[in-house]
């Protein structure tokens, strides 16, 4: 796995797990591919491994999270080969009842979609299966999972009424339910779309604000005779998957941490190769030019089932925005990277309606007002969000990541335009997502 905390002249390592980061507001130039995106990485392995012969995956996203899946596929008996640029698999999948009962507990490390979606893949093996995750991962909440898989007849037994990890599974036959989730989740649904393959009759998710919609793409591109319509997605067990080449696209939740510094340094632009531009994913594009972000996209295409295309960003004179509602979901991992580049703007920034930051992997509401206003920013922490007064100046400071890879890259960015320099301490956990992202941040400086 490569490392992702960089040693060039912009960052240096001075522990295993710390980086400083120069500010001064030094332009970025240059063009980039971000790394693959993180959900479609994920989906590809686990839809690969049940499709029914070999898939070649090129544009893999190789981080920590992927890895925990690709570990967990292959516990399960899928033979997964990557090979020499370390960007392309090939997986010989096993057909949807070809899995093994692993011998061992599955860790998912820091990765939420892992444990959640593998839960729901999990829950209609004949098998038993245990499933745990780091300490960031063992505190976040698994009940919203594991209740809609006990409505359709799973067995699943873990801490706090299987609310926590770990959890064990005893696979049986399940049936189809129609569920509405409480909270805007795209792992949520996907989990029971996964236990759908297998469940008895049709598996219905009602959602009342549409999320990332990665699986029901991967599924139909495989053959699945899905059906949808407005905010409901339906699902009945099909024959097989089949096996397809997927290509993933750049990933635009680790593109947008790139586009954030473009913004707030002056004389910067920035060519982002290849980003993936699903709808649903698009939110963070549409609040940053809301608040006057030079923001465009060219050559926008279809691949393998997911609008693709070039994003070009050039630095921007920024004013305040409030997001809200059905902006969240669609720009819920880029909440952090707002509120960092809300301090470079002129006025106030408000985020609400995104109560979901607190069980991320870490609460990312707390986390970002605690670090911004170490760096001197004007921040307000609401229960359900932040206020950013922008304009103000920040300077370097002493940070944590709070072991959270969206954080640490957040305050990154701040950092890049704050006077001084800012030490980001367990700066590591940037590998969850963006492996390498020091690295180029500074080779576009
Ligand atoms: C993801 C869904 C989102 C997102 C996460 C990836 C996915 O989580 O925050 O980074 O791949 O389905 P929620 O479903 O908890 O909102």
């Amino acid at each position: 796995l490569p490392s992702g905390s960089g040693n060039g002249r912009f960052s240096s390592v001075d522990r295993d797990d710390t980086v400083v980061v120069e500010g001064g507001g030094r332009p970025l130039r240059g063009e980039v591919t971000p790394p693959g995106d993180k959900s479609i990485s994920h989906r590809a392995v686990i839809l690969g491994g049940v499709s029914s012969g070999r898939c070649a995956v090129r544009g893999l996203l190789l981080s920590r999270d992927v890895v925990s899946t690709i570990e967990a596929m292959r516990a399960l008996g899928v033979r997964l080969t990557l090979d020499g640029d370390g960007v392309s698999a090939s997986i010989e999948g096993v057909g949807l009842h070809g899995l093994s009962e692993p011998e061992q507990v599955i860790d998912a490390g820091n990765s939420g979609t892992t444990a959640r979606l593998l839960m729901g893949l999990l829950s209609p093996q004949p098998f038993f299966s245990v499933l745990t995750g780091d300490r960031y991962l063992r505190a976040r909440p698994m009940g919203r999972v594991t209740k809609p898989l006990s409505l359709m007849g799973a067995r699943i037994a873990g801490r706090a009424g299987a609310e926590l990890l770990p959890v064990a599974v005893e696979g049986r036959r399940l049936r189809g339910i129609t569920y509405r989730p409480p909270q805007a989740s795209a792992q949520v649904k996907s989990a029971l779309l996964l236990a759908g393959l297998y469940a008895e009759g049709e598996t219905v998710v009602e959602e009342q604000v549409p999320t990332r919609d990665h699986t029901e793409r991967m599924l139909s591109y495989m053959g699945v005779a899905l059906r949808r319509r407005d905010r409901t997605v339906c699902v009945s067990p099909p024959a097989r998957l089949n096996a397809v080449e997927v290509h993933v696209p750049g990933d635009i939740s680790s593109a947008a941490y790139l586009i954030g510094a473009v913004l707030i340094n002056e004389g910067s632009e920035v060519v982002l190769r290849g980003v993936g531009l699903n709808p649903l994913r698009t939110g963070v594009i549409d609040v940053l030019r809301r608040m006057g972000a030079r923001i465009e996209v060219v050559g926008e295409r279809l691949e393998c089932g997911e609008p693709v295309g070039d994003v070009v960003a050039k630095s921007s004179p920024l004013v305040g925005v409030t997001v809200e509602g059905s902006d969240v979901p669609r720009t819920i991992d880029e909440l952090p990277l707002v509120a960092a580049v809300a301090c470079f703007a002129r006025g106030t920034t408000v985020i609400r309606d995104a109560a979901e930051l607190r069980v991320k992997e870490t609460d990312r509401i707390a986390a970002m007002a605690a670090e911004l206003a170490a760096m001197g920013a004007r921040v307000e922490e609401r229960e359900d969000g932040l206020v950013i007064e922008g304009g103000g100046r920040l300077r370097g400071a002493r940070c944590s990541s709070h072991g959270d890879h969206r954080v640490a890259m957040s305050v990154a960015v701040a950092a890049t335009a704050a006077e001084g320099e800012t030490v980001i301490e367990g700066a590591d956990c940037v590998d969850v997502s963006f492996p390498g992202f020091f690295d180029t941040l500074e080779s576009l400086r």
